[in-house]
């Protein structure tokens, strides 16, 4: 690949981190959309151990806002370690590969969460927990994503003062 053809990945590396933060936070947002959905069922007095038509419709939302998300990611470290290692060398290609293995960790955790939290049958303590361990998760995913790609933002600047060096 030709430095002028690296350089405008890495511009899209670093520009896919924008668009990824912003999706995060869209994922946020739909958890608190269905978590205030959960709270109504929560506040009436006698339990309802079956998810609310209003609550299974935020939950769809979410699950296809956090779907966009994991494919987005998919792509994303697909491009990453296929551009970068031959730039970066051994020691950081191994440290990008284990950032991207706790992600995708967390990823699965938060998306069986999810799926915990539509079961039939949950007692009010069960959902509660359940709420906040989902809620725990996500803002555990974030901060991964956020860090990783603080981290690969650094390296990407370094690569491109080097490449812009070159390519004038
Ligand atoms: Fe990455
Ligand atoms: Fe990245």
């Amino acid at each position: 690949m030709d430095e002028f053809a690296l350089l405008r990945r890495i511009i899209k590396v670093l520009d896919e981190h924008e668009n990824l933060r912003n999706h995060v936070k869209l994922v946020g947002d739909s958890l608190s959309d269905y978590e205030a959905r959960g709270n109504v069922r929560k506040a009436q007095e006698d339990w309802e151990p079956v998810q609310s038509d209003d609550e299974a419709q935020e939950m769809e939302r979410l699950r296809k806002t956090f779907l966009v998300l994991e494919t987005g990611l998919q792509n994303h470290f697909t491009l990453e370690e296929e551009l970068l290692p031959p730039l970066i060398g051994d020691f950081l290609t191994r440290a990008l590969l284990i950032e991207h293995g706790r992600i995708k960790d967390g990823i699965k955790k938060v998306k069986s969460s999810i799926t915990g939290m539509a079961e039939v049958g949950l007692t009010r303590g069960e959902f509660l927990s359940r709420d906040s361990e989902l809620r725990q998760l996500m803002e555990n995913l974030r901060s991964l994503i956020d860090s990783h790609a603080q981290r690969e933002d650094s390296i990407l600047f370094m690569l491109k003062i080097v490449l812009a060096e070159k390519t004038g």
